[in-house]
């Protein structure tokens, strides 16, 4: 497996940390609306998964959810941080369900973010090879274009997709194949949700075509005293699609005593 690296991060705000971790194939920019609501409770660390955004990877490849959660336990190390709150989006969930796996020391709460426990079924496992293929051959353009009609809800303001998209293009293609790989190979997280022992919190949105309402439900259920919230009009984008109803969560999710 290849060396834990720093990853790059865009921070707001002071106190205890919240590291923010992004999902597939995007990068820091997607927490903009986190970073800036968030700054007031929360030292709000965004980051970069290895190749994607300001974490340049000159040779990606082996790409694995346990060395995605090295990478942000190693950027931990680097700003002096023993354990921090740990909100992650879709991918970024698989990654924060191995951190909590493989370092849980360093977890002092868990906000999840339109994710899943399970692991990719065999139709799944062959999604992931036909989109290595669709962007072998035809370049990250066609893989994003299929992402975008999926990831966002009706009527998500077309700046805010527009945004989305240009992070996504600006992944580089052996990046988002090696990210699919990871994915597909990812382990079981349903066993993990009993042991999770932080707070946790669950955020799903109603309107998400990725990962449907009634898994969110039960996979939140399986965490024991979790909280679970559905964001009405949210798609699989909530965060970005639903600044404020998901800002107002989560500044009472970690302002609890
Ligand atoms: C993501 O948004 O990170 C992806 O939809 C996750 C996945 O494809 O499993």
């Amino acid at each position: 497996m290849a060396e834990p690296m720093v990853l790059a991060y865009e921070e707001r705000g002071s106190g205890p940390v919240l590291v923010c971790i992004h999902g597939f194939p995007l990068d820091r920019t997607m927490w903009i609306n986190q970073l800036a609501g968030l700054a007031k409770v929360r030292r709000v660390v965004a980051v970069d998964l290895r190749g994607h955004g300001l974490s340049e990877d000159p040779a990606p490849a082996g790409y694995s959810m346990d060395l995605f959660a090295d990478d942000v336990a190693a950027t931990l190390d680097e700003i002096g941080e023993d354990s921090a709150d740990v909100m992650a989006l879709s991918m970024g969930g698989y990654v924060a369900f191995t951190l909590w796996r493989r370092h849980p020391q360093r977890v002092r709460s868990l906000i999840l973010c339109c994710t899943k426990a399970e692991p990719d079924t065999d139709e799944g496992k062959k999604g992931r090879d036909d989109s290595a293929a669709l962007v072998r051959e035809q370049g990250m353009e066609a893989l994003v274009d299929r992402l975008v009609k999926v990831m966002y809800a009706e009527g998500t303001p077309a700046d805010v997709i527009e945004a989305g998209r240009r992070s996504m293009l600006a992944t580089p293609p052996e990046v988002a194949i090696a990210d699919l790989m990871a994915m597909k190979d990812r382990e079981d997280s349903v066993p993990t949700l009993g042991t999770i022992t932080v707070p946790a919190l669950w955020i799903a949105g109603e309107a998400d075509k990725i990962m449907p309402l009634d898994g969110a439900k039960a996979a939140a259920a399986g965490i024991p005293g979790s909280s679970f919230l559905s964001v009405a009009g949210g798609g699989h984008m909530t965060p970005v699609e639903k600044p404020a109803e998901t800002n107002e969560a989560l500044v009472n999710f970690l302002k609890r005593p």
